[in-house]
Formats: C-alpha cells, structure tokens, sequence
C-alpha cells in the first residue's frame, strides 16, 4: 500500500541541550522509521528556541543532522513579543505554553498571550498548549483577534466538545490529538507505572478517551507529541513528563483502521493533508511510503530508532508496518534500515 509522506506537526527533538534523550540525527532517524518524511520541532529546548540566535543553533544542527524535511518551532515568552514577528517566515509557526509542561516555556500572564495575538503574523501558524479552562480561555482570545490557532494534543471531553462547538461558530480553530491520549487511558497508569506514565496532558479517563474516538470529526491532526526521556530520568523519583512516538504513531492508526475505528481516508486527512494545509507546508515531490498493511508484528522498542530506548506500548500487537520510505526522489528508509544521510532533511520554511 502506498501512501503519502506522513507530517508530524508535534515533535520535541532535545537538540539543542539534552542530546542523550533524542538529537537531530536520531530523531529524524525515528521519524522515517515510523513514515513520517516531515516534523515540526518544538521550541522548548535548552537553552528554549526564543530569538535569534536560539533559532541559529536549532537550525545549524537541523541542517547537518536532519534526515527527513524539518521545520523548527519558536517560543513565545513574557520578552520576545517585538522581536518574534521578524523571524517568523524562518519558523514553523509560534508555539505557547499555556499549561504545565516540560521546560521553561509556561506562559501564565494573559495580558502576554495577548500582546502575541496581536503581533504574530495572522497568516502564520500560532500552536497552544492549552488544557481545561485555559483552553476557553485562548479561544475566546483567537476570535478577539480574528485569527486562525491550533490546539495541540487535546485530551478530554470538555476540550473536544468546546473545539466542536467553536468550529461550530466559525471559529478558525483546528486541533490535534496524540496517539497515546487515543489508545491509553488513567487505567493504564498502575500498568505502566507511575512515572512511566507521567505525559501532559495526562492520560484522561475511559470517558474522555471516547469522547475523543466519538469526535474523531473535531480532530484535524494526529501528531505524536513525541518527548523522549530515557528510561533512567523516568523511572527516578522526578519523572519528566512526556512519550516517544514517532515509530508508534503509524502501526497503532492503522490497527484502529483494521478494526474499523476509523477508515484509511481518516488517516491520511489528519496525518498528511490537513497539517500541510494548517502548517502551509510545501509538497515535497517524488514523496511517499510503502506499509505492508497485514504484517502483524510486536512493538519493541529495542528496534527503535529514538535514543530514548523505550515505549509506553511495549509488546503491543499491531497490524500495518512500514517497509520503503522514498523522499524526493530518495530512498530514505527501507526494511528496517534508514537510509537517508543526516543533512539530507531540508527546513521546509526555507525551500
Ligand atoms: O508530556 C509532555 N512532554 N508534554 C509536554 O507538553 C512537553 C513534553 C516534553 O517536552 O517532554
Ligand atoms: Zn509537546
């Protein structure tokens, strides 16, 4: 079965500052492996991608190390509201932290939220982290200003449902939901343990994972929120929060699609066409990949390309893997083997 080059619009990749959990090369490697040809890269790195300069470091990196296409993520801060608008062409959109998460980044001042509302190019993609109420409460600011917001990884019933009834209004609002939210719930969590269970959002209940799976029209984007962390710093006593994803994403979807929870056309609208549309991503030309759609396999994470060394769905049983990824005119992956060189990958703001 052939397929078009997956987007994953929600990856956190480490480099810059905390390579032993996933870098550039390792983290391109892994998205191949799972059939993703493009990422997104997600801006809370250390130091954070906020200016300048932190946006040369990530993309000098990128540009060595990337084996499929790339674009990098800036973060919005309480001092980077003038400076931010002037890079934005180079960036895969603004990202801001308005819940608990990984890294520096939390944006708690509204009055700030505001200001890059206002600022931010209205064409260029704007990406919130935004749970519960905050959630209602950055929707209400997109419609303010009249202008177009993705939500990442929504997680729950409330959240599905008021997107719905945004999108309902008219409001410009797309958003996405991760695997993990879709396939694990808070049973899960005595299974996994505690930390290896620690993600924001956190797994939501039985009730919030349906409501997901009933509203699957709501959702515009499956992106993995891939955020390694290594098997040592999430079995400590302060488990960072966060899952790798990249080389689950694909065989987990297209099991759902074996079992009828979703069709193959659902899969290819949230997985390539609406995040090339959202993120105004170029179509990368002689891009596509092969899956073996009946092989059923278990998921190991010792075949993994990702540094961190783990999954939450270790031993799981799925059905659908992928066996040739070519990317412009390339052969970039096949039968276990990634064959693209770091810095073939090219940033998709720049082409
Ligand atoms: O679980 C998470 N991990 N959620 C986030 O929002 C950040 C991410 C990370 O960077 O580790
Ligand atoms: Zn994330």
């Amino acid at each position: 079965m052939i397929l078009p080059g997956l987007i994953d619009s929600h990856v956190h990749l480490r480099e810059p500052g905390a390579t032993h959990k996933e870098d550039w090369d390792s983290g391109t490697a892994a998205a191949l492996a799972g059939g993703f040809t493009a990422l997104l890269a997600m801006p809370n790195t250390q130091p954070a991608v906020t200016d300048a300069e932190t946006l040369a470091v990530a993309l000098t990196a990128a540009r060595k190390k990337a084996r499929c296409d790339y674009a990098q993520y800036l973060g919005a801060g309480a001092d980077n509201i003038a400076t931010l608008p002037g890079l934005a062409s180079a960036a895969a959109g603004l990202k801001m932290y308005l819940d608990q998460t990984y890294g520096p980044l939390r944006l708690d001042d509204m009055t700030v939220w505001m200001e890059h509302f206002a600022r931010w190019p209205r064409h260029l993609p704007i990406v919130a982290h935004a749970e519960g109420r905050t959630l209602a409460a950055v929707i209400l600011l997109a419609a303010l200003y009249d202008r177009s917001l993705h939500i990442a990884h929504v997680s729950r019933r409330e959240e599905i449902l008021l997107i719905r009834r945004a999108k309902e209004r008219g409001l410009k609002v797309t958003c996405e939901v991760a695997p993990h939210h879709l396939f694990l719930t808070s049973e899960d969590i005595p299974i996994l343990g505690a930390g290896r269970s620690e993600v924001r959002p956190r797994l939501a209940t039985p009730g919030d994972c349906a409501a997901l799976w009933e509203n699957l029209e709501v959702i515009d984007c499956f992106a993995s929120d891939h955020a390694p962390h290594t098997l040592q710093e999430k079995d400590s006593s302060n488990p960072p929060p966060g899952f790798p994803g990249l080389e689950t994403a694909l065989p987990l979807l297209l099991t759902a699609v074996k079992e009828s929870r979703l069709t193959l056309e659902d899969l290819i609208l949230r997985m390539y066409t609406n995040p090339q549309r959202i993120f105004a991503l170029p179509s990368q030309p002689d891009t596509w990949i092969e899956v073996d759609e009946e092989a059923t396999w278990e998921i190991c994470a010792a075949e993994m390309y990702t540094r961190s060394a783990w999954t939450p769905f270790e031993g799981w049983k799925v059905r659908g893997r992928v066996r040739r990824v070519v990317l412009r005119g390339q052969e970039a992956y096949r039968d276990g083997q990634v064959l693209a060189p770091p810095g073939y990958g090219k940033n998709l703001r720049m082409i």
